[in-house]
């Protein structure tokens, strides 16, 4: 598939950037769209997840030298980052929050409809995209640049993550609001290298701060893996399984291939990572359609979480991407040290291409080595075959195909998807992008608390909802957080009638915490559902709260 997708995706990847690309007319220089699809859904917007991850990935092709063209879109792409950082929005200003706003109107104005926010993975992303170009500009003679224009750039979004890393964060599914592992792990990632640039530039105490909370996050990371279940948990809240995407795109997102296996921030080869993946994947071989009649241990299309509902839960081409990528990355460690552990953690993992594999250092002379090397690299081409199977043959590449017949489903020509490709057809070529100072990590013995990981103050809130009702039929109430049942609307919460048309309930909610929520309706058995978008509060840091909507 890489040859031939290689430059579809490329030219799918520009043509949704600003200002002349060809499918997104009206985008600002620089500005990535998420896809031009706008309606069901609307995803002509500008997401800051999306588009680092994308200029993560052009600014790795140009640093290599893979593609030198890209360096006028990469100017672009700072300068649009830097509108953005100051435009206010509902998450607050450049200094109150708002650096945590997800998505924006593609001509850089605020997007002010409700959502999941604020999201706290952004500036982590962003600053990591744009140290990596500022890196390369140190090296080759233009340190002036960097320590006058991209510096005070990176400084507001690490400033933004160094003290607030510690609160609740909606995912990077925008849907639950706790904390969650790849959030944690890429702030840990943006401040451990922003240090490191940091010093560089002179400012060593600021970078000994981000230091300081670089540690905090990799204490915290080390939480989130289930020894039971033997896979990372993905987030403290929400109710589900906890096997989700969000984790393998972890450990691609925060490969150093000067780290070696390393345990402790998940290295694609460690054996956790490893765990984590066999884990993830077996979650979506017997719930998917397309992946029935597959081998136990073959490649299948995997999705973003199992429970995903979203757009009939389906396989999503940027995740079945990323577990071919975790395991392209792992392979060029393990023949970049001439050898492969094998751990009580990751036997299973291994035992899925060799049953009699045991526990040991197996070096790159053994025939142990030489089989489950090639087995994995077997492995990991079957998820490119895999959305090769459902990609159509004009190579266009949407954000999901059917669990039930593999036809493209969603937004059409996703951004991320098409950087998906080109990432994972870069590993399976042997190339990584340079580290970020993962090597030699220690963890710290003592972390200090994270409230986003739960246990924090919660308040009283009242919801009153004006609703005619028919004899027979009640109104619930389900939302984004643990305390509303995580938009399950099985367990709904039911509200009283006791002040009919008024309907009431008063739930304990997180404090200091943006929530969304929708009523519903059962009668005889039947689930109605407000209309979109869904609502949204955002609840007091003290005191109480009462809302008062009209059914809709
Ligand atoms: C839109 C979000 O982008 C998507 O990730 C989410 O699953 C749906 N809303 C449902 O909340
Ligand atoms: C929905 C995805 O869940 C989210 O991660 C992404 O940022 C948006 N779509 C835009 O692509």
């Amino acid at each position: 598939m890489s040859a031939s997708e290689s430059p579809i995706a490329k030219a799918g990847v520009l043509a949704n950037i600003g200002p002349n690309g060809a499918k997104s007319q009206g985008a600002k220089p620089g500005v990535v769209i998420a896809s031009p699809s706008t309606s069901d859904p609307d995803y002509l917007f500008t997401w800051t997840r999306d588009s680092s991850l994308v200029f993560k990935a052009l600014i790795d092709q140009f640093t290599s030298g893979e593609d030198t063209s890209l360096r006028v879109h990469i100017d672009n792409f700072v300068i649009s980052e830097a509108t953005l950082q100051q435009v206010s929005n509902p998450s607050g200003t450049v200094s109150s929050g708002g650096l945590g706003e997800p998505k924006f109107n593609i001509d850089e104005t605020a997007f002010t409809g409700a959502w999941g926010r604020p999201q706290r993975d952004g500036p982590a992303l962003r600053s990591t995209a744009i140290i990596s170009y500022a890196n390369w500009l140190r090296a080759n003679g233009n340190s002036s640049f960097v320590a006058n224009t991209l510096w005070p750039i990176i400084k507001l979004d690490l400033d933004y993550v160094a003290s607030n890393w510690n609160q609740s964060t909606f995912d990077l599914w925008e849907e639950i609001s706790s904390a969650s592992f790849f959030t944690t792990a890429v702030q840990h990632r943006a401040l451990r290298e922003g240090a490191a640039l940091t010093t560089a530039i002179g400012q060593t105490s600021v970078a000994s701060n981000y230091d300081t909370q670089a540690d905090n996050l990799l204490c915290f990371l080390q939480s989130y893996w289930n020894p039971t279940g033997a896979y990372v948990t993905a987030n403290t809240g929400g109710g589900r399984s906890g096997k989700d995407a969000n984790t393998v795109l972890t450990s691609i997102h925060t490969f150093d291939p000067s780290a070696g296996c390393d345990v402790v921030t998940f290295q694609p080869c460690s054996d956790k990572a490893l765990s984590n993946l066999k884990v993830y994947v077996d979650g979506f071989r017997s719930i998917y359609t397309i992946n029935s009649g597959i081998a136990a241990n073959a490649a299948a299309a995997t999705g973003r979480y199992p429970e995903d509902s979203y757009m009939g839960g389906n396989p999503w081409y940027l995740a079945t991407f990323a577990v071919a990528e975790q395991l392209y990355d792992a392979l060029i460690v393990w023949d970049a040290q001439g050898s492969l552990n094998v751990t009580s953690t990751s036997l299973a993992f291994f035992q899925q291409f060799s049953p009699s594999v045991a526990v040991g250092t197996y070096d790159s002379s053994s025939a142990t080595f030489t089989t489950l090397t090639s087995a994995v690299k077997r492995f990991a081409d079957g998820f490119i075959a895999v959305n090769a199977n459902f990609t159509p043959s004009d190579g266009a590449l949407a954000e999901q195909y059917s669990r039930n017949t593999g036809a493209p489903v969603s937004a059409v020509d996703l951004t991320w998807s098409y950087a998906s490709a080109l990432t994972a057809f870069d590993a399976r070529a042997g190339k990584a992008s340079p580290g970020w100072g993962a090597a030699g990590l220690i963890v710290p013995a003592s972390c200090s608390s994270n409230s986003g990981g739960g246990g924090g103050d919660t308040v009283p809130v009242t919801f009153n909802v004006q609703a005619t009702t028919v004899f027979g039929e009640n109104i619930y109430l389900t939302g984004s957080v643990d305390a509303l049942q995580n938009w399950s609307p099985d367990t709904a919460l039911l509200l009283s009638a006791a002040n009919y048309p008024t309907w009431s309930t008063t739930v304990n909610l997180p404090a200091s915490t943006s929530v969304q929520y929708k009523f519903i309706r059962k009668f005889n058995g039947q689930v109605t559902w407000e209309s979109d978008p869904n609502r949204q509060i955002n609840t007091p840091a003290s005191g109480s709260f009462t809302e008062n909507d009209t059914w809709r």
